[in-house]
């Protein structure tokens, strides 16, 4: 491993340190050591011309099924995908089976993350035992051993009298953050996509927006009661949007994210029956689609998560009604969102930054997310007009089910530097 690395020529986005400009990038013993102007003799050199030299990207919200369905993905082969889709870190979801409920299955993820030696990897323990939305879970063992949320995501927790324990019991924990997948159960029933046109004309039955905005709703008026951090995931209509940021406008501590899927797809897309599209919260409408678009705009959504779901392609061969929700998006998110975000003009390339790295870090209260001297190296350096075509076969994931196969993207990540090792080239074997 070289012990310094000059990054020459690259154009460096480092929105926390206000930086958007050429600079050199050196990197000593696997951390930042300047920025700016500079030329010292180095170990190893990356020229970087014509390429944006970028904090590592981090994605607060993957599935990499370990243990428990590691045929479908494993900590190695989720973190193999993280780096050459450009992330430096990556959190993993408590949905495997068994659930990511107690200490030491925690500190199995962070073990299997260390030996994959390629993108750091955090984990949000669940908020209930065995996600069954009931007891809550060992928070206090979980938060020491390094958990960096709690969610019970795939299902949201129905019982308000829980959700409002959990709130409650998560102020003794310092930086941890309460995550809900917002999905009333007695109103999404057995839905399978958007309830509205297509459904109805499909005969399939639907998730009702509402579905999602009764919890959030809910939530929203727990977190005004205990005044407890609160992050919504995957934020999939233009009503949620709404009752955020007027949560947001009363000063709550909520945050929120959305996935690339709710940015470029409607439920027009299940019509075929592809289930490549089915995916849980649903694909919405236009409308929400644009509403989501202008809360990232301005503000009100401040992550991008790829929700990264990925699964067997013998289940998802399934009939519509009966196949797993989740699409495998880790190694195109960056690309996906270059396409719904930056080449429409909706936002710049800070912006992107910003909710792809510095916001997220904050989210999981991680010192990270920016290029600041002394800290860790994680960069991400990338060639913004390369495109590429979306290719399944070349993914590192195990799984394939990805909408997007076949696609022209922009964005391909050249370089994955974790901790100031290269972990992911695009050059070369690493
Ligand atoms: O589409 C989804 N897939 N939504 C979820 O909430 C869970 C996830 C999964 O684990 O496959
Ligand atoms: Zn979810």
């Amino acid at each position: 491993m070289a012990k310094n690395i000059l990054i020459k020529n690259g154009f460096v986005i480092d929105p926390a340190n206000k930086i958007n400009q050429k600079a050199n990038v050196y990197i000593v013993d696997g951390k930042i050591a300047e920025v700016g102007k500079i030329e010292p003799k180095a170990d190893m050199v990356i020229d970087a011309a014509g390429k944006y030299v970028l904090p590592g990207l981090i994605d607060i919200h993957v599935h990499f099924r370990e243990p428990g369905d590691e045929e479908e993905e494993t900590i190695a082969s989720g973190s193999a995908a993280a780096v050459a889709g450009g992330f430096t870190s990556v959190v993993c979801m408590p949905n495997t089976e068994p659930a990511i409920d107690d200490a030491t299955s925690v500190e199995y993820i962070h073990r299997m993350g260390r030996q994959a030696r390629k993108t750091h990897v955090y984990v949000m323990g669940a908020i209930t035992k065995g996600r069954a939305g009931e007891q809550l879970s060992e928070m206090g063992f979980m938060a020491q051993a390094g958990a960096v949320g709690f969610t019970d995501d795939g299902s949201g927790v129905q019982n308000v009298s829980v959700m409002l324990r959990a709130l409650k019991y998560s102020s003794m924990f310092k930086n941890i953050v309460i995550s809900q997948h917002c999905q009333d159960n007695s109103l999404a029933g057995s839905g399978v996509m958007n309830a509205g046109f297509n459904s109805t004309v499909l005969g399939i039955p639907g998730i009702d927006p509402l579905a999602e905005e009764m919890m959030l709703w809910r939530d929203i008026q727990l977190v005004r009661k205990t005044n407890m951090r609160y992050h919504v995931q995957h934020v999939s209509t233009a009503k949620s949007v709404e009752l955020i940021r007027q949560a947001k406008k009363d000063c709550l501590p909520i945050t929120c994210e959305a996935a690339p899927h709710h940015l470029l797809l409607t439920d027009d897309a299940c019509c075929d029956y592809d289930t490549n599209y089915k995916v849980n919260p649903p694909l919405r409408t236009e409308k929400d689609i644009e509403a989501i678009k202008q809360a990232i705009k301005d503000g009100t959504i401040d992550a991008l998560a790829s929700d990264h779901a990925p699964h067997l392609k013998s289940e998802k061969e399934l009939e519509f009604l009966a196949a797993p929700f989740g699409i495998a998006s880790l190694e195109c998110a960056l690309g996906l969102y270059i396409k719904a975000l930056i080449e429409p003009k909706i936002i710049d390339w800070p912006q992107l930054v910003s909710i792809m790295a510095e916001k997220p870090a904050k989210i999981i209260s991680v010192d990270k997310g920016t290029l600041g001297k002394g800290k860790q190296a994680d960069i991400t350096i990338i060639n913004p007009n390369y495109e590429y075509t979306v290719d399944v076969n070349k993914f590192r994931s195990k799984s394939k089910n990805c909408p997007y196969n076949g696609d022209k993207l922009k964005g391909k990540v050249e370089y994955t530097i974790v901790g100031g090792e290269i972990r992911y080239s695009a050059f070369a074997t690493v």
